[in-house]
């Protein structure tokens, strides 16, 4: 009776809704050789058994598991992920799909480097990051990620608990111009200026404390042709405010340049992004590196198919750049 409710339990926390993006081509490019690496043919790159893994944003482990089944389970993971219940699910789940050790932390992919010193990794060979929240999280979080849910505006990711700094002290206590400039900056909401008096003058009346008001408030303060339009007009004022929150910016530059410090010459580093910020910083960082003797693998980014475009809506904005690491025989000289 006891191990039926142990199942059931197991069963719960294991579910995750989120459907991961790009999975194939993750695969492929991470573990498979390319063309533009020399082989005319797909092969795994790694013949030795037991490459390791780091997967900075492990989520439902959506990702982490099919890699681990491309390798026949021939892997060793670290799996970080900055929301607890992500790491739970992953030490019921990951179990079951990978041969070798798992190493998994509730920590922010920007102190990678102080994990894999903890635990006496050196190196790996592959890293993804699969950036932004989960479905789960949009779902379940009671943060506020979603306009569509009428939640305490907090945005945090990770332990709330410890995490002080929330979307409402931005909208509450910043002022007019500083909260344009995020709204626009991290946003590149047209509107910014509009929305930014907008809840300053709410505020004057009544602290803005969730989800809801701030929609009303953009909606009330933004053209009607904009109100009526396809996306709901507060998409780009949540991202700010997330964004600015969880200084996502930042944690990714960090995480790019320990990720790639962390990598093995010849290891392959994988970033998907969802918005143009993003993107550029990715771009941006590999260009740099391929200057120093980096492979960039992805040209241009790897963006979802039609099929996948049809049935997951969150991969139409999705881009994923890949880079190899090469050492650069003159600068190590
Ligand atoms: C898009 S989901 C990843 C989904 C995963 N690839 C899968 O297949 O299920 C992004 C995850 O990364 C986590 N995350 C976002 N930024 C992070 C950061 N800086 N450090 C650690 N985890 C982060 C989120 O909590 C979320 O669980």
């Amino acid at each position: 009776m006891q191990a039926d409710n142990r199942e059931k339990e197991a069963d719960h926390v294991a579910k995750s809704i989120h459907e991961p993006v790009l999975l194939q081509e993750v695969i492929g490019g991470l573990i498979e050789e390319s063309e533009s690496s020399g082989s005319k043919t797909s092969n795994i790159r790694y013949p030795i058994s037991g490459p390791w893994y780091l997967d900075g944003t492990l989520g439902g482990a959506g990702h982490a598991i099919a890699i681990a089944r491309a390798l026949d389970g021939d892997m060793n993971v670290i799996g970080l992920d900055r929301d607890i219940q992500a790491i739970d699910r992953a030490r019921i789940i990951l179990p079951g799909s990978v041969n070798g050790k798992i190493v998994l932390e509730c920590e922010n992919f920007r102190n990678l480097d102080k994990v894999l010193e903890t635990h006496g990794i050196s190196s790996v060979d592959m890293i993804l990051l699969d950036l932004g929240f989960s479905s789960d999280e949009l779902e379940s979080s009671e943060r506020g990620f979603s306009f569509q849910r009428d939640e305490p505006l907090l945005m945090t990711m990770g332990d709330p608990h410890r995490h002080l700094f929330t979307a409402r002290d931005i909208v509450n206590g910043w002022t007019e111009e500083d909260i344009a400039n995020v709204i626009f900056g991290y946003g590149e909401e047209r509107f910014a200026r509009r929305i930014a008096r907008a809840i300053v003058n709410y505020r004057a009346k009544k602290r803005v404390e969730t989800t809801f008001e701030l929609v009303e408030i953009v909606k009330m303060s933004v053209p009607g042709f904009y109100r009526r339009g396809k996306i709901n007009p507060a998409t780009k004022t949540f991202q700010a405010l997330r964004i600015a929150v969880n200084d996502e910016l930042n944690a990714l530059k960090d995480g790019l340049k320990k990720g790639y410090e962390a990598l093995n010459d010849g290891g392959r580093m994988g970033v998907i992004s969802f918005h143009s910020l993003e993107d550029k910083i990715v771009k941006d960082f590999y260009k740099e590196k391929a200057i120093e003797g980096a492979n960039i693998i992805t040209k241009k980014p790897t963006i979802a198919s039609d099929e996948e475009r049809a049935v997951n809506p969150r991969s139409r904005s999705a881009k994923l750049r890949i880079i190899e690491k090469k050492f650069n025989e003159i600068s190590n000289k």
